[in-house]
């Protein structure tokens, strides 16, 4: 088996009800943080962290997902004909000559696990990588998954991107209690999918990024529907944890929960005061209205 992680798994089926209704038509993954769709923020953290081959897991309603990954033949020579370099390029960069795209349908929606098995044949028997977009984490100096491929290529085992939420929201995560920490990973012990605060083993929750090694297929394949009545990744990984050991990593980094309206509204504000050309414009502008407010 190889040790170096090249592939990585977007689970994109999902129907992204909490964003309705402008999610009837437009996948969840291609609302925009300002000028880019959640998924292109994705991608770009996987190619940055040396990964090659992109593997969508889709579903019904989510062509334009594909759309966004294919050549825009008609708009690049319109751009060429009208000398719009600058803009052409930005098209073309949206998917650099080295990386593959694998589309593979979820046929029904029955958790993010079953999305994962769908993966199998793109994955084959190699370790690979797992973002869920709607986290969009800011990248800064290191993305998150370069952090987690570079640990992974210390320590070999299956890594979980994790972080502390409010000990009121765990049953919005998987949520996990560690032994000993040794820096920013620890080794899972008990790891459990959206507990009630009362019941929660802590408030340290898995966020939508994973490095699985390839034994989570068979586990994931002998899971029975769980929380929700879906077949959850979490349980899969508590099965993969009695064979083999299973670390919480604590990444740099600030994560927005843009599955929700209140995190999608603050990564696009924080976003804009990041962007070169809107910064100066959009701050003097938050500053106006707050004088306002
Ligand atoms: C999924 C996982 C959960 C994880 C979360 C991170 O839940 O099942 O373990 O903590 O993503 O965003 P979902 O948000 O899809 O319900």
């Amino acid at each position: 088996m190889t040790y170096k992680v090249t592939k990585v798994v977007f689970p994109v089926a999902g129907l992204g009800t909490r964003f309705l209704p402008a999610t009837k038509a437009v996948p969840k993954e291609m609302l925009p943080i300002v000028d880019k769709p959640l998924m292109q923020y994705a991608v770009e953290e996987s190619i940055a962290a040396g990964i090659d081959t992109m593997i969508f897991i889709t579903g019904r309603s989510k062509n334009s997902i594909m759309d966004h990954y294919d050549k825009a033949y008609e708009m690049e020579k319109e751009l060429e004909a009208r000398n719009k370099t600058e803009i052409l390029n930005l098209l073309r960069s949206i998917i650099p000559p080295h990386i593959k795209c694998v589309f593979i349908r979820q046929p029904e929606a029955l958790g993010l696990g079953h999305a994962v098995y769908c993966a199998l044949p793109a994955v084959g028997n190699e370790p690979f990588a797992v973002i869920l977009p709607d986290d969009l984490i800011y990248d800064g100096e290191r993305g998150c998954m370069k952090q987690m491929v570079d640990l992974y290529a210390q320590t070999q085992s299956s890594i979980l991107g994790v972080e502390r939420v409010d000990p009121s929201e765990t049953d919005k995560y998987g949520i996990v209690r560690t032994g000993e920490s040794k820096g920013s990973y620890a080794n899972i012990e008990h790891i459990v999918e959206k507990p009630k605060p009362d019941v929660a083993p802590s408030n340290l929750a898995v966020v939508g990024r994973y490095i699985l090694n390839p034994g989570i297929f068979d586990k994931i394949k002998n899971t029975g529907r769980g929380a929700g009545g879906e077949i959850q990744l979490t349980d899969a990984i508590a099965d993969l944890m009695k064979d083999e050991q299973v670390l919480a990593f604590e990444f740099e980094g600030k994560r927005y929960d843009c599955g929700a309206k209140l995190g999608f509204l603050v990564a696009n504000v924080e976003y804009g005061l990041l962007h070169k050309e809107l910064k100066h414009d959009f701050l003097a502008y938050l500053k106006d209205l707050s004088a306002t407010l």
